[in-house]
């Protein structure tokens, strides 16, 4: 009976390590890190751009985040929401770690919520990174040296969870073995997985933008997403957006279209306004000529709306969190089962 408990508890640990700030090895689906990360007391807290520039490292980030020290040693990353009245950008990330340990990857750091400060948000373990994938060409050098199995495990998570802010400054990268050998890529920042998307297999994806019951379309009468419908404002300035849509976009909206000389590509439909998200890294966005391993495809046979309602437990009460939610991400599945089972 013992051995039998023993032999469980292995399998159940048997998942995939990461290191922390101390060196402690920790296996991500231990779940005495979890206690650890929503009880051990707070011993300080530090600002992460700070806590990065200390150590020499890029920050590049836009959000509020912090380095928590728990007594005991233990350094954990803490995202606080904005209000406590809303609470959708911290539980995704709680989810993202859920499918991972679902799927047995990508490696995703253990991630509840916690109060601190009188703030509500994620807190995931700090994982110590062995390269700092914003600087010098360091995220080219890493994407040669890792395993292609891992790789294209990561691009899968990406594109059926729809993780489309895929970039080096989301990952971190650990050398395990304290050899320039078999790196390992830690993904972080899966906020994004809450976004309304459409796409297709191999491209970037269109994100709910707006939505106003003046953007009518012709292809408002069509089934389904008009893929082939892009249209694109070259250089899209305040004035074109306007001349484009009338003045039906907020203020902020239109700011948020406009990014450096990026062009605009969108696809009205069903009164929404959908921009084709042009900021993935290419070299992480899913491709019909990347190989799933069989084990992967094997989990994404056993996706189904109980599992993810599962997956998403914690999430069940965020807005985000709803029928056609998880109506996109198994049709996401169906999309590479119908193609790898051509
Ligand atoms: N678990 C972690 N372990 C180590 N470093 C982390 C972790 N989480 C975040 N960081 C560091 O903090 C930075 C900012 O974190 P994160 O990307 O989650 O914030 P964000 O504000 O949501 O980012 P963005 O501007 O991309 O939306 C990361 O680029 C990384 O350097
Ligand atoms: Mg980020």
């Amino acid at each position: 009976m013992l051995i039998l408990f023993l032999a469980n508890r292995k399998v159940c640990w048997a998942g995939n390590y990461i290191l922390t700030e101390s060196g402690e090895k920790v296996q991500v689906d231990d779940p005495s890190i979890l206690e650890r990360l929503r009880t051990d007391p707070i011993e300080y807290i530090e600002d992460m751009k700070m806590f990065l520039s200390q150590r020499k490292y890029e920050a590049r980030f836009k959000g509020n985040v912090w380095v928590v020290t728990l007594k005991g040693g233990l350094k954990a990353v803490f995202k606080p929401c904005e209000s406590a009245d809303f609470l959708d950008d911290a539980y995704p990330e709680i989810a993202a770690y859920e499918a991972s340990l679902h799927l047995g990857f990508p490696i995703i750091p253990p991630t509840v919520i916690r109060k601190i400060k009188g703030k509500i948000g994620s807190l995931q373990l700090y994982v110590k990174p062995s390269v700092d994938l914003l600087s010098s060409n360091n995220f080219e050098t890493l994407l040669k040296k890792i395993n292609n199995i891992d790789l294209v495990n990561l691009k899968l998570f990406y594109f059926i969870f729809g993780q489309w802010d895929s970039n080096a400054g989301n990952l971190i990268a650990q050398y395990q073995k304290d050899e320039d050998e078999n790196p390992i890529l830690v993904a972080i920042d899966n906020w994004a997985i809450m976004k309304r998307q459409q796409v297709q297999l191999g491209e970037r994806p269109f994100l709910e933008v707006y939505h106003n019951e003046k953007l009518v379309s012709p292809n408002d009468r069509q089934d389904k997403f008009p893929f082939e419908s892009v249209q694109t404002i070259k250089h899209p300035t305040v004035e074109s957006i306007e001349k484009t849509f009338g003045k039906v976009l907020p203020s902020l909206t239109v700011e948020n279209l406009i990014q450096g000389d990026n062009p605009l590509q969108y696809v009205l439909y069903q009164c929404t306004l959908w921009r084709q998200w042009p900021f993935s890294d290419e070299r992480l966005i899913l491709q019909r000529k990347d190989k799933i391993p069989p084990s992967s495809l094997k989990k994404l046979r056993g996706l189904n709306a109980e599992v993810l309602k599962r997956i998403f437990q914690e999430a069940k009460h965020c807005d985000f969190f709803n029928h056609a939610y998880i109506e996109s991400i198994l049709d996401r599945v169906n999309q590479v089962l119908s193609y790898t089972e051509r």
